[in-house]
């Protein structure tokens, strides 16, 4: 299914996420338009339907049934994904959301099931995709030129301010599903599965909270996943502290050799070879995602990842929360 351009687009959620998200419409005026905006939150609507001249709703399940609206982009708290989803598909309208794509297995069933049912798009917002220097190492692991991968390795970690006052519904489990793991730890855990190429199988994971103890879910995690096709990744993502100096972003090893990124500079050594080192310049991750997804509708095409990737992406996570309390390594099912 294609769509004319200019893409009429939804926003869904106002806050801080929409910031990048706008720039990222508004640097492809020709092709995308927002029309309308969903917050629940009348300063913040107000704010965004006057930057934007689109359509003001405060019931996100009323912007939905938009006829100026072709597709949503889902930028809520976390816990109203899964209704954000549903209502859109069940309304025919194609579907931009931001990570997770939900919390748990039965919201998973129920969001694959109304997107797969109305014959939508949906792409999952993970945009550190997008980085030049994941794109270059991916199109290398799919060349072949490091033979098997055996392992994968990804970090996302930073000394995060917040406090009390004001980490919001993230403070909560019952809004955020979880801690810093579902959260920022949602980008190192697509990146390790992009990287490996695999479908995961199993995840031990050993889950902390070193400084931030207001919150009901872990400030920071490290996580093992094994995947089908024989590799096996390690993460470490953290709010409570910045990455030690020198610590590579992504790295992957295979049978002929091994690439490393601190996220612009990737290395490439392949046994007996010179190293090769490709530099690239940070880009505006959203509005490269952004401008991917108004393609993906124009043309057709898939997006790179959907929600098979982002249901594959929950299992990691919800296995890894449940090894964190048995202590012992889960196996991840198919969802
Ligand atoms: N990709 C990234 O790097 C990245 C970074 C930050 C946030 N995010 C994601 O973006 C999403 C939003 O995060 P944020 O930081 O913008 O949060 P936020 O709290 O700043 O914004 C959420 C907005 O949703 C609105 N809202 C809450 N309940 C609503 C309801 N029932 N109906 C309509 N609107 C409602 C709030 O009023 C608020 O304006 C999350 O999924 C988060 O994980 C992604």
């Amino acid at each position: 299914m294609t769509v004319s351009l200019p893409i009429r687009i939804g926003l869904i959620g106002a806050g801080g996420i929409a910031d990048h998200h706008l720039a990222g419409y508004a640097a492809i005026p020709d092709r995308v338009r927002v029309t309308a905006v969903a917050d629940a939150n009348p300063e913040a609507l107000k704010r965004r339907t006057e930057e934007t001249g689109a359509t003001g709703y405060t019931d996100f399940l009323e912007l939905v049934k938009d006829p100026e609206v072709d597709a949503v982009d889902i930028c809520l708290p976390h816990h109203l994904h899964r209704s954000a989803i549903i209502a859109a598909a069940e309304a025919g309208k194609h579907i931009l959301c931001e990570k997770p794509l939900c919390l748990t297995a039965e919201e998973a069933t129920d969001v694959r099931e109304a997107v797969q049912k109305a014959g939508v798009t949906l792409m999952c917002a993970h945009n550190q995709l997008f980085m030049p220097a994941v794109a270059k190492a991916k199109e290398i692991l799919d060349s072949g030129a490091l033979g098997t991968v055996y392992e994968v390795r990804t970090t996302d970690s930073f000394f995060n301010d917040f406090d009390p006052e004001n980490m919001g519904w993230r403070a909560h489990a019952a809004t955020s599903g979880g801690g810093e793991y579902i959260d920022t730890g949602y980008h190192p855990t697509y990146l390790l599965m992009h990287l490996s190429g695999g479908i995961p199988t199993q995840a031990f994971a050993m889950m902390s909270t070193h400084r931030l103890k207001f919150m009901e879910g872990e400030d920071s995690a490290q996580v093992l996943v094994r995947f089908d096709n024989g590799s096996v990744g390690q993460l470490v993502t953290s709010w409570a502290y910045e990455a030690a100096p020198g610590t590579d972003r992504f790295s992957a090893v295979g049978e002929k050799g091994s690439l490393s990124s601190d996220g612009s500079t990737l290395r490439v050594k392949i046994r007996g070879e010179e190293e090769q080192v490709f530099e690239s310049e940070p880009i505006d991750t959203f509005a490269a995602e952004i401008a991917d997804f108004v393609t993906c509708l124009e043309t057709g095409r898939r997006p790179l990842n959907t929600e098979v990737e982002g249901i594959a992406v929950l299992g990691i996570i919800l296995a890894a929360y449940q090894s964190t309390r048995s202590g012992k390594v889960e196996h991840i099912p198919a969802m």
